[in-house]
């Protein structure tokens, strides 16, 4: 029996991640941190709130009296590091928040455990406690690929190109030095982009998806032809598992899937994939009537190229050959299988978009420099 902290639990893939280990490890106990920023949702979680092994704690983690008051109260031994926040356009329009939460906040925690981890027991003539720090980080750190470049490797030198990956970056040192310097007990995983069920509607693959339900346009920066490398969000957190239970202390491990998808090309395949869902099940008409598939016209007219982000990379694709090769990490899910559930996932749930989208998404949509 463990007991973890989960930071930003409320978010898209911490609340996958508590879905995940509440299934996989019924006997931990789970306390999940979240400041329910704009992007953290409390109905992300609703099927575990009552779970007598789930906590959840509203608050920030760059208050570092709180991180440690919850540590010694519920006997933290690992803490998986989600927080953040985590969309490049936002960082682009507003960085602040970033260097914030992404770098200020990791120092904090990171002050936190290391007080109550190591410093504390020492002072008192024991052994630091048995402990890790799991950070959760992006392959957006180091940088851009062109399309013939071999794929991000741990090795690859860091070079990050957004405030968004800036801010990732200087939390990944961050780590690393508290590892080197202090004995902190940390592992780091580097993950490729993520979709599936809870992903926030500004981000691409559910903002096609409900924007294709509601028959609005579907924006697609620059060319189009910028690659991303997709990984089933359930795949995220089984490789963080894999970290915890099977990673070497002081590693860092990149996690993806192999799939890279030019952003065109998985817009298109997202339109036939609506078109097969209305085809197939004659109720989403109704549900649906604005969906050009409900009165069968192609989806694709929908398509709208726009002013491209500024300083958009071109591509990332995750080598995670030590990932699979150490710690025999092989996603369960195909692309075809994912994103089929990922499209159902939004059909079933309407009412969690649509609160979302009534929320403050919407200021956020206005302010949008598109
Ligand atoms: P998200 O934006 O959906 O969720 C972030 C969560 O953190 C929200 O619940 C938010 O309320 C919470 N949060 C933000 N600031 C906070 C603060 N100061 N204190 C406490 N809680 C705070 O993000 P996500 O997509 O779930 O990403 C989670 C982590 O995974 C991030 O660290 C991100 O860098 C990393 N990551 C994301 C992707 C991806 O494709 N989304 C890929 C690789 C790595
Ligand atoms: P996003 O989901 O924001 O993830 P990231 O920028 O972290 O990779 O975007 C994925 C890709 O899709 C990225 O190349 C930007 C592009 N994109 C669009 O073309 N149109 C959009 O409306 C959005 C949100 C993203």
């Amino acid at each position: 029996m463990r007991n973890l902290l989960v930071t930003g639990g409320a978010g898209f893939i911490g609340a996958n991640f508590v879905h995940y280990w509440m299934e996989n490890y019924p006997d931990d106990r789970l306390v999940v941190l979240d400041a329910l920023t704009y992007a953290g949702n409390l109905a992300n979680l609703a099927a575990v709130q009552a779970n007598p092994h789930f906590t959840f704690v509203q608050g920030n983690i760059c208050d570092q009296a709180l991180v440690e008051s919850l540590l010694l109260q519920h006997e933290i031994t690992t803490l998986v590091h989600f927080a953040a926040e985590s969309h490049v356009d936002r960082s682009i329009t507003g960085p602040d928040e970033f260097i914030e939460t992404n770098i200020l906040g990791t120092y904090a925690l990171l002050k936190a455990t290391k007080k109550i981890w190591i410093d504390t027991p020492v002072s008192q003539g024991q052994p630091a406690l048995e402990h890790r720090f799991h950070h959760v980080s992006t392959d957006e750190v180091y940088g851009t690929l062109s399309a013939t470049d071999p794929a991000f490797t741990e090795a690859t030198a860091y070079a990050p190109n957004s405030p968004y990956s800036a801010s990732k970056a200087a939390s990944d040192h961050l780590v690393r030095a508290y590892h080197h310097t202090y004995g902190l007990a940390v592992t780091t995983s580097n993950c490729s982009n993520n979709y599936g069920p809870y992903h926030f509607p500004e981000k691409l693959i559910p903002l096609v998806i409900i924007n294709i339900l509601h028959n609005k346009p579907l924006p697609i920066y620059g060319d189009g032809m910028q690659i991303r490398d997709w990984l089933y969000v359930q795949d995220h957190a089984y490789g963080i598992d894999l970290v915890l239970n099977k990673g070497k202390v002081g590693e860092t491990y990149n996690i993806g899937g192999n799939n890279e998808w030019a952003n065109i090309n998985i817009v298109q395949e997202i339109c036939h994939l609506l078109e097969k869902a209305f085809a197939e099940d004659k109720t989403l008409a109704h549900k649906f009537p604005q969906a050009l598939a409900a009165i069968h016209q192609k989806t694709e007219t929908l398509i709208t190229y726009v002013k491209d982000r500024p300083g958009h990379d071109r591509r990332y694709a995750i080598d995670a050959t030590k990932t699979n090769n150490e710690l025999g990490y092989i996603p369960r899910e195909s692309f075809a299988t994912g994103i089929a559930k990922t499209v159902q996932w939004y059909l079933a749930n309407e009412a969690w978009w649509q609160a979302v989208m009534d929320g403050s998404y919407q200021d956020w949509l206005t302010q949008q420099y598109v």
